[in-house]
């Protein structure tokens, strides 16, 4: 049988440095194959008589990045990742880990159990478990505090950050930072062991000081943190067991790591990770992406500024164009602005902050649009205003450049039927705040060509967006699904529960804000705007609730006019609004409503019950290429609790058979609302799953697999 370990694994011996390479791309995951190649490697030049110290390093773009995730649930499989380190740490021959690119999770726990380190220019290094719901589990929590100290310890573990290089290295994490490639700084620093410069240390025999003050300040703001998620908290009882003899602490770390694999917020998170990579296999992925240089934004409102915001900070030149001379300037300053906030968070270094307002133009003229690689329209949701600039854009546009509009609901078709050139027609729905929000809808049109649509999936990547496909209907994936949960809360609204009690329930699950919070910030003018335009099109069956209405007309907008659902007061917490209570109970009254108890569980069962209808609607019209694309658009655009997974991934949990049930029961008092999709019966019917329907739309369009 071929032997698959020294494929992924190679060794080497020079002048008495045996030499392990990790090489199983893309990452270098410590799977169960990766964890016994490393250790057969290692006893060969472990038994080598000619072999005096050993180095660890990584093949490819990064050392490694850790435990295999696909394969959390094989840990248990030998050897074990603590038995392989274990191993490396109890080495009488001296271990170097030679960093390079990134070395999270389990690849640093194996970096801390050699003897020394050494990292290379561009290093980051992180122990990201808990965002992944579990804890290091292979020494980490042990480790790390014997070299850092606690302090530093418990932000790193309990936050999942990553560190760069140079604080590594003041931390103590690394012992050397240096040039080059990680074979070379593994070599450099074995022969300085061997001719004596440097002096090996096993890490378990350095010792901790236990610092209570330290962990009860942590403890408070972990438990203070919302949602509160179990990992962080579990995670700081791991470093906790640090000041004790090394063997308790790591069996303590191990027992804690593996309570947490059997955590539903460890499949949430989980699930999430590689819901966010999942999107990019789609159909498109292998057309050849069009080169874009030079973009132009068409719209100088809150859309159009953040776009022009995210394409800078990306390095793109942007020209923005704002048709209204007189909002030019200010259109500039909050693009400026932006700019200037995004150096303070951090999200862009002074260079390229310097450069961004270099390579950044504002005028009102709409020919500035004929050099433009990309063109993306963000001008306000009229169908006759887009067309009307799209038929112009077609006149003023070089020949290959995309045309993308912004808009959140409209039929894209009709808009690149404006155009001579519907192949180059787009969909791009950017989320406010632009720069900030990581969801990016590609919307494809019935003739949008499918290099357009890789440049769109390219560029999001560059951006740092998560770009998910979509193909046109009212709202595409999000909106839509946003529709029913919003009207699913009114119904509750008007049915009994109070707006606070709907949005402390959601918030409760994980959501940031509840919907009505989200109103408020949103602001319910514009929602009024958006439901006045679509009034004629409501069906007259459909349940209506005029409580928002109302509100506006009261002259209350949201957090913008300091009154909404909530008074807002400077920083103080949102306060319910007494008149708007008073509106709700006179409306009740209004349409003979009798007010009725709803229990958190009620109403979260009702909300996320719409929500899962829709999207399995959306699924079953082919509107998301799968159940993980869905997933992606509600954790990175609407707030879907990441740790909860997505509302696909909590129908499995839910059940088809209970979904069907809910939705029969309360189609008792509105059918027009509750009707169950077919796709829903047929996935009950055949005992799937929508994690069956993903590994198919994933392996559609897997890579090398690609239509
Ligand atoms: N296990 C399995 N697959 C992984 C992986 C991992 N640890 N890390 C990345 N991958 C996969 C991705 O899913 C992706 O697959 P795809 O091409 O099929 O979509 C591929 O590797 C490339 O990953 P990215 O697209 O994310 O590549 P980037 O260059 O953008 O990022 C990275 C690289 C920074 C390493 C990023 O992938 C990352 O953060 N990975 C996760 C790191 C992590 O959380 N490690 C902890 C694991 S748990 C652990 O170690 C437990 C231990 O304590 C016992």
């Amino acid at each position: 049988m071929k032997d698959l370990t020294t494929e992924i694994v190679r060794t080497e011996v020079q002048d008495g440095i045996g030499l392990i390479c990790l090489a199983k791309p893309p990452v270098n995951a410590l799977g169960v194959l990766l964890r016994k190649a490393i250790y057969d490697a290692y006893r060969r030049l472990a038994d080598d008589p000619a072999v005096r110290i050993i180095v660890l390093y990584g093949d490819g773009r990064l050392f490694s990045a850790g435990a295999d995730i696909k394969d959390l649930a094989k840990s248990d499989i030998e050897p074990t990742l603590p038995q392989v380190l274990g191993a490396l740490h109890d080495s009488e021959k001296p271990v170097i880990a030679a960093l390079h690119g990134a070395a999270f999770g389990g690849a640093l726990e194996l970096a801390l159990a050699a003897h020394l380190r050494v990292g290379v220019q561009g290093l980051r290094i992180a122990l990201p478990e808990v965002r992944l719901g579990v804890l290091p589990g292979a020494g980490g929590t042990q480790r790390l505090p014997r070299l850092t100290g606690c302090a530093a310890a418990i932000d790193i573990i309990c936050s999942g950050r990553e560190v760069e290089a140079k604080e590594a290295l003041a931390l103590g994490i690394i012992d050397r930072l240096t040039d080059g490639p990680p074979r070379d700084a593994g070599l450099a620093m074995a022969k300085d062991v061997l001719t004596g410069k440097l002096v090996p240390r096993q890490t378990d025999k350095l010792s901790v000081a236990f610092q209570p003050e330290v962990f009860a300040a942590a403890q408070k703001r972990l438990s203070g943190k919302r949602p509160a998620l179990l990992a962080p908290v579990k995670a700081l009882e791991a470093i906790a067991a640090s000041s004790l003899p090394i063997t308790d602490g790591l069996t303590k770390e191990r027992k804690l790591f593996k309570d947490l694999m059997q955590s539903e917020e460890r499949a949430g998170l989980v699930h999430a990770f590689f819901a966010e990579r999942a999107t990019g296999k789609m159909p498109e992925a292998a057309a050849m992406p069009r080169q874009i240089n030079s973009v132009a934004v068409i719209g100088g409102g809150t859309m159009g500024v953040g776009i022009a915001t995210t394409f800078l900070i990306a390095g793109y030149h942007v020209h923005l164009i704002e048709a209204q001379s007189a909002r030019v300037p200010s259109a500039r300053k909050a693009v400026e602005q932006n700019l200037n906030g995004a150096l303070k968070r951090g999200k862009l270094d002074p260079d390229t902050h310097q450069t961004a307002f270099e390579r950044f133009t504002c005028t009102d003229t709409l020919d500035a649009v004929a050099n433009a690689d990309l063109v993306i329209e963000a001008i306000f949701e009229d169908i006759a205003a887009k067309t009307d600039l799209f038929a112009k854009l077609d006149v003023i546009c070089k020949p290959g450049a995309i045309l993308a509009t912004n808009t959140s609901y409209l039929d894209v078709n009709l808009i690149a039927a404006a155009t001579s050139r519907p192949a180059d027609v787009i969909g791009l729905h950017f989320f406010s705040p632009a720069h900030i929000m990581r969801l990016l809808e590609v919307v494809v049109a019935d003739a949008t060509a499918p290099d357009c649509v890789a440049t769109a999936f390219l560029l999001a990547r560059k951006l740092g967006k998560v770009p998910v496909r979509a193909t046109v209907c009212d709202g595409f994936i999000g909106n839509r699904i946003l529709t029913r949960y919003r009207r699913a809360a009114d119904y509750l609204l008007l049915d009994g529960a109070s707006f606070e009690d709907i949005d402390r329930a959601l918030e409760d699950f994980g959501f940031a804000m509840g919907p009505f919070a989200v109103s408020d910030l949103a602001g319910l003018d514009i929602a009024k705007a958006t439901r006045d335009r679509k009034a004629a099109d409501r069906p007259p069956e459909e349940r209506y609730s005029r409580i928002a209405d109302l509100i506006c007309e009261s002259g209350w907008y949201g957090r913008k006019s300091c009154r909404g659902y909530y008074v807002y007061d400077g920083d103080e917490p949102r306060q319910v609004n007494p008149d708007v209570t008073a509106i709700v109970d006179n409306e009740r009254r209004a349409i003979g409503s009798e007010p009725r108890q709803f229990t958190n569980e009620d109403i979260v069962d009702r909300c996320l019950t719409a929500m899962i209808a829709e999207a399995v609607s959306v699924l079953q019209e082919g509107i998301a290429l799968g159940p993980v694309d869905i997933d992606a658009v509600e954790l990175f655009g609407y707030g879907f609790p990441r740790h909860r997974g997505g509302p696909m991934f909590q129908a499995d949990r839910i059940g088809p058979a209970t979904l069907i049930a809910r939705i029969e029961a309360y189609a008792h008092e509105d059918p027009q609302f509750w009707q169950v999709p077919q796709l829903l019966r047929d996935i009950a019917r055949e005992g799937h799953s929508f994690a069956t329907l993903n590994e198919q739309r994933i392996a559609m369009f897997e890579k090398g697999n690609k239509t």
